[in-house]
């Protein structure tokens, strides 16, 4: 979604701007544009529709000297993508440049008045473009950009992160937020940077303060910076965070595409986390976890959207399978469209990878204020999700993701929620030691088996590119395979545009069968375990109406092979009859594999833009 970056300095703007414009491509945008303080006093702003390169050539043309400059990426909301939506925006007298990441609530409102009294033309059709024209009348009446910017925060309703530059205050770049992020950089050489998502910054530096809501900061070109409450107006004391990440990579490590790489990462990812939260003594541990958590606690409900949501419906399977508690599962989006009902018995778990998403962060926010304890599991420990978790994250240690479709993330999620669902098992004795040293045993497979399987992709590839003209697809799963059923069918229609449906499988009968006909394939999860024959019978009568099926099986199936018109063949998990209750417990790593690389190959066959389909953004920073 919309990114800003800036940079205030001794050095020309425009490369250290261009540079994390390009990392924060990944987010997924629709326009980009920068302004700069020029040496010669005005404001130069350049913007241009589609991809960074078209703004880039844009930037050829002119000689921008000037050392303070912001920039934006745009994905639109309020307006079509276009040179005019883009931003920076302007006031009518070019006084003030403005970039913004959210949604005005207010802005049909402000813009009419706006209109009425002061008389002002509108250029864009976007929200953001009243903030401009309103700074710029806070500064004609003679006001610092400091100033104006604390005076329009309190006219402003809705989500933001802006950041601004003025001719008037020309050594300044002014910085606030709400409901949206935006973090300072500390350079080395008394450079300032700014971004809405620090992975914009690591390439110049680790340090950063993350403004809270309504803050304003102002950045000075010597290195200064200072932060201000926006409700009192009084100066506050910086929270400096060093953050641990390496700068983000932009190489594919000899990939087509980062979504390949990203999903052939994941058996490492496994790995790592499996070395950091369990040891030699088959003791699971979560160093970033406060202790008393777990105290107090009557129910649990979890929340996130889109795959997160699905790892954290996997939560739900497998938290109530071992550790036997009721766990309640909601859309963050819609826990916000109602009274949400929790108390500090409550413990919410919210699931987001870039901890940026604003119906998540909205959600948390409603349970925190009800006292409900929060536990955050997520990709960035820089994020608000996390801050507002304090000291109960779990992070998924799953390195940058930079294609828009999540992959890696959700196999993280998914295995840091069984390793907590583990662990709870263990504390509540909900089911016997031995039991549970067998689990954690078994964990430790998983990255292998997953690497083999994901060295069959080319088989995969093969297998499905004969269905590639097909309009509709429905995934079937069931138990721990329905939520890999609902992630599949996502990651189908995100990447290749194909319309595809997941459901419970049991559900097929209840009302989606009427879909079927022979144009619409079935691709069922039918690995070993107790609800194999049940959701093979679904698989069969889809296939009696014609549907061509399509099935996940492991090498060692007899029967589905025999029903199936195609194959996605997976090695066999270890198997005990002693625990064969829990033999489709960690299926779930390896099924959503080949789901994973059809769509993929499908998509890169179909000539879609893997990493950046339509119409998507990275991270959903707008309600
Ligand atoms: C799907 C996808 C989205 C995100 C969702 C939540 O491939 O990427 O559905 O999972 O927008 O994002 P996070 O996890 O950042 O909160």
């Amino acid at each position: 979604m919309c990114g800003i970056v800036g940079y205030i300095g001794q050095d020309n703007a425009l490369d250290y701007l261009i540079n994390s414009l390009r990392v924060l491509e990944y987010r997924g945008y629709d326009s980009s544009g920068i302004a700069i303080y020029s040496p010669e006093g005005h404001i130069e702003i350049i913007k241009a529709k589609g991809k960074l390169n078209n703004l880039i050539e844009l930037t050829k043309q002119n000689s921008q000297k000037g050392k303070i400059g912001i920039g934006h990426t745009r994905w639109a909301t309020q307006g079509i993508p276009s040179d005019i939506n883009a931003h920076p925006h302007a006031d009518s007298d070019s006084e003030v440049a403005i970039v913004h990441n959210g949604i005005i609530h207010n802005f049909h409102e402000l813009k009419e008045e706006l209109i009425k009294n002061s008389q002002i033309i509108f250029t864009s059709d976007t929200d953001s473009e009243v903030i401009a024209h309103l700074l710029g009348l806070e500064l004609k009446k003679g006001l610092s950009l400091k100033d104006s910017m604390l005076n329009i925060i309190k006219k402003i309703k809705g989500s933001y992160a802006l950041a601004a530059i003025s001719k008037s205050d020309p050594d300044t770049i002014i910085l606030t937020c709400h409901d949206a992020p935006i973090v300072i950089g500390i350079g080395k050489e008394k450079d300032l940077f700014c971004a809405s998502d620090s992975a914009a910054l690591l390439q110049y530096t680790n340090k950063i303060i993350r403004l809270k809501d309504k803050q304003v900061a102002q950045l000075k070109p010597n290195g200064e910076f200072l932060i201000f409450d926006g409700k009192t107006s009084k100066q506050i004391a910086p929270q400096i965070q060093v953050l641990n990440a390496d700068p983000v990579s932009l190489d594919k490590a000899g990939y087509k595409h980062f979504l390949l790489k990203e999903i052939n990462e994941q058996p490492a990812i496994l790995r790592k986390l499996l070395a950091h939260h369990l040891n030699d003594n088959l003791e699971i541990e979560f160093p970033e976890l406060d202790k008393t958590l777990l105290d107090n606690i009557n129910r649990i409900l979890i929340c996130g959207c889109g795959t997160a949501f699905y790892a954290g419906l996997m939560g739900k399977i497998v938290l109530e399978t071992l550790a036997k508690i009721p766990v309640e599962i909601e859309f963050a989006s819609e826990l916000l469209s109602r009274e949400i009902l929790v108390d500090p018995k409550t413990l919410v778990i919210a699931i987001s990878q870039s901890g940026e998403t604003a119906d998540t962060l909205l959600a948390v926010k409603a349970a925190l204020k009800k006292g409900a304890k929060l536990l955050a599991i997520t990709n960035r420990p820089d994020s608000t999700l996390s801050a507002l978790a304090e000291r109960a994250n779990i992070f998924i240690q799953a390195g940058i993701e930079v294609s828009v479709a999540a992959t890696k993330s959700f196999t993280a999620q998914m295995f840091c929620l069984y390793l907590f669902a583990i662990k709870l098992a263990e504390n509540y004795k909900s089911i016997p030691s031995e039991q549970l040293n067998w689990l954690k045993n078994e964990l430790r497979y998983l990255p292998q088996i997953m690497e083999q399987t994901l060295a069959r992709g080319e088989t995969y590839r093969e297998k499905i590119l004969p269905y590639a003209q097909l309009k509709a697809f429905v995934f079937l799963g069931r138990s721990f395979n329905y939520p890999i059923a609902l992630e599949g069918a996502l990651k189908f229609k995100e990447l290749t545009y194909i319309q595809a449906t997941g459901y419970a499988a049991g559900e097929m009968k209840h009302g989606p069968i009427a879909t079927i006909d022979e144009t619409t394939p079935t691709l069922s999860i039918l690995l070993p375990g107790l609800t194999y024959h049940k959701t093979l019978h679904n698989c069969i009568e889809a296939k009696t109406r014609g549907a061509p099926s399509l099935g996940i099986i492991d090498d060692s199936d007899k029967e589905a092979r025999q029903e199936l018109h195609t194959i996605f063949e997976v090695p066999a998990l270890p198997f005990s009859e002693e625990y064969k209750d829990f033999q489709d417990l960690f299926s779930p790593f390896i099924s959503v594999l080949p789901l994973q690389l059809i769509a993929y190959y499908l998509a890169e066959h179909l000539g879609k833009d893997v990493d950046q389909p339509r119409n998507l953004a990275k991270s959903v920073t707008v309600e």
